[in-house]
């Protein structure tokens, strides 16, 4: 990793812990007798236990694009985006490891959710955190309203019965079955892809209207760093181990589900990394020296041990 990238992730965690915490803090003191207080720990465990948080990285660097440093008021409104899009993952992470869905015991080193506390409680924090990233952006001073609908329309898309969860439906209908290689990239594209690729995109929206050119190059590098994220999670299921991972290794082949690497092989799922990472660098090849961050962390994306 380069010490700019180093720097640019240090700085990028401070931000979204602090922005978190902040969120859940004006949670705990907008009405705190209504709120059970194992519900908000449980939120708390899920949203706060580490975690790469590159889709809050992706927002604050594709905001970056605009200018290296941000004023105070466009800092709040990429610290909202980027709470709301790291909420929206945390609860889709609580709910990917219940029994009725990956059953996974272990989730960043820690027990997942619902072995810390229990399933409905697991449940319900994952419903809290989809609802906070709502809260998030909407309570959003720092944005003007016509801005917070069209980023929470963004959002509810990319998480949504077109996005995240159509993708998660697909992955559950696949287990047993063989896929085609065009119906493994759609499902890893909306189950994983469609959220990093919000990041991008909202990251961006937060400095104001993008002309049309910026935008698709956007979209063509945030659709090929999406799919490469989960092509390259399905590759450490296989090459890495559970104390490295955090979650259980070799998870994907004990449930029999079809990945790039059963698809294609080892050799095959890191040509598609590879390959994905390069469309990538394309799609931002006339975008100068403020999308060196954006390079650097399609190239992280791939080139991750965890
Ligand atoms: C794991 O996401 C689930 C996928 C979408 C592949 P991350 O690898 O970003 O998980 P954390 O947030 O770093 O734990
Ligand atoms: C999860 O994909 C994608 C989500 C929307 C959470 P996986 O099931 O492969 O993620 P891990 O391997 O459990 O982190
Ligand atoms: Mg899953
Ligand atoms: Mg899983
Ligand atoms: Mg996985």
């Amino acid at each position: 990793m380069t010490p700019q990238l180093s720097e640019f992730i240090q700085a990028s965690l401070k931000r979204i812990d602090a922005a978190l915490e902040r969120a859940l803090a004006r949670l705990a003191a907008s009405d705190e007798a209504s709120i059970e207080q194992s519900l908000l720990a449980a939120m708390r465990y899920s949203l706060l236990n580490g975690g790469k948080r590159i889709r809050p990285i992706l927002v604050y660097a594709s905001a970056s694009l605009a200018g290296p440093t941000p004023g105070a008021n466009q800092r709040e409104a990429e610290d909202a985006i980027a709470s709301a899009v790291e909420c929206i993952h945390a609860y889709s992470l609580v709910h990917d490891d219940l029994p009725a869905m990956d059953d996974d015991d272990l989730r960043r080193g820690q027990p997942t959710c619902h072995i810390a506390f229990d399933e409905a409680t697991a449940i319900l924090a994952g419903d809290a955190l989809q609802t906070l990233a709502f809260d998030c952006v909407s309570h959003c001073a720092a944005l003007d309203w016509r801005s917070r609908v069209q980023l929470m329309q963004l959002l509810g898309q990319a998480a949504g019965a077109r996005g995240m969860v159509a993708g998660q439906a697909m992955d559950l209908a696949s287990v047993d079955k063989p896929l085609s290689l065009a119906q493994l990239q759609a499902m890893h594209s909306h189950k994983t892809g469609a959220l990093i690729k919000a990041s991008v995109l909202m990251g961006a929206a937060a400095t104001g209207e993008l002309d049309t050119t910026r935008q698709r190059q956007l979209e063509t590098y945030a659709d090929a760093i999406g799919l490469a994220f989960q092509v390259q999670d399905d590759i450490l299921d296989v090459i890495s181990d559970t104390a490295t991972l955090g979650k259980q290794q070799g998870a994907d082949i004990a449930k029999n589900k079809p990945t790039y690497v059963s698809l294609l092989g080892l050799d095959g799922a890191r040509q598609k990394a590879g390959e994905l990472h390069q469309q990538a660098l394309q799609a931002l090849a006339d975008c100068g020296s403020q999308a060196d961050i954006l390079r650097q962390l399609s190239s992280y994306i791939v080139g991750r041990v965890r």
